[in-house]
């Protein structure tokens, strides 16, 4: 059964925490899929992970639409949530609500994710009233890296702890679905999930959370470039990848790899007849 915003509703009430991984590509979303996941996320962390830039700015909504559609056709039942790149936005509420139709039309995504607090409302309410779903994005917002000064944890001072919470009141009354609270203090994020009648998804915002997602190359050792705090690895694949492609390399450079069980046979007669007609040696 497809996931949709009123199944992580009522999983916010039972108290069933919701899972969310990102995914980038149709082999990975059909795996996380099988395995029960809630939602993927279509993150423009796939700047970072896919494309080997140095943060998410660079990333396209052609970029988006593209990862997206193969995310779409590999998920069955998880709810798809699509990044809105940075500056596909930020422009103003038009471009919004027309660049998160593109992300449903065009990628087959059932809800857009935007960052920002009170300063994107007017984006929320537009693009909710479109009928788009819309998950917000709080503290640590990557596409404020350069307001940051980098990477950082947000809200352990008061007022920046203040304005966290008021951003989340108010993304919740513009009608955002949801709200990932990123590399926040637990107890910070734990007063939000209470405060807030919709899911709070926590990457960095402790278990207090109505669920978490992480990045999966993160959670399966496959991004050695910078790893945060908040990415426990539930297993090292890189080295299991690393050491199939040493394999790989070692058996065609010895002549071990294709043995018989990976070759095609052919009839010895008509072997025989294009040796005699191309071939001069043996
Ligand atoms: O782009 C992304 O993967 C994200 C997560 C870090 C929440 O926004």
């Amino acid at each position: 059964m497809k996931n949709t915003v009123s199944t992580l509703i009522k999983q916010k009430q039972s108290g069933d925490k919701i899972t969310m991984l990102t995914a980038y590509d149709y082999s990975t979303a059909k795996m996380q899929d099988e395995c029960g996941i809630n939602c993927i996320l279509v993150g423009d962390s796939l700047g970072m992970v896919m494309l080997g830039y140095e943060n998410t700015l660079p990333v396209t909504m052609e970029d988006m639409i593209h990862h997206t559609k193969a995310v779409a056709r590999g998920a069955k039942n998880a709810f798809i949530v699509t990044d809105m790149p940075f500056m596909s936005y930020q422009t103003g509420v038009y471009d919004a609500v027309k660049n998160a139709g593109r992300l449903i039309k065009e990628g087959n995504a059932n809800a857009v994710k935007i960052e920002g607090g009170i300063e994107v409302c007017e984006h929320i309410k537009a693009i909710t009233n479109a009928s788009i779903p819309v998950v917000a994005h709080l503290g640590m917002t990557p596409q404020s890296v350069n307001v940051f000064g980098g990477f950082k944890v947000q809200g352990k001072e008061l007022e920046r702890a203040e304005q966290i919470v008021e951003d989340a009141i108010n993304i919740e009354k513009a009608g955002a679905c949801g709200v990932v609270l990123e590399c926040v203090p637990a107890e910070l994020a734990e007063v939000i999930t209470k405060k807030l009648s919709i899911p709070t998804i926590g990457i960095g915002g402790g278990a207090g959370c109505d669920g978490q997602v992480l990045v999966y190359q993160d959670m399966l050792g496959m991004f050695s470039d910078f790893t945060p705090k908040f990415a426990k690895k539930f297993e090292n694949v890189g080295e299991i990848m690393k050491s199939g492609f040493k394999k790989y390399i070692d058996e065609t450079k010895s002549g071990t790899f294709p043995s018989s069980e990976h070759i095609f046979k052919i009839d010895n007669e008509i072997i025989s007849k294009i040796k005699e007609k191309y071939q001069t040696e043996d």
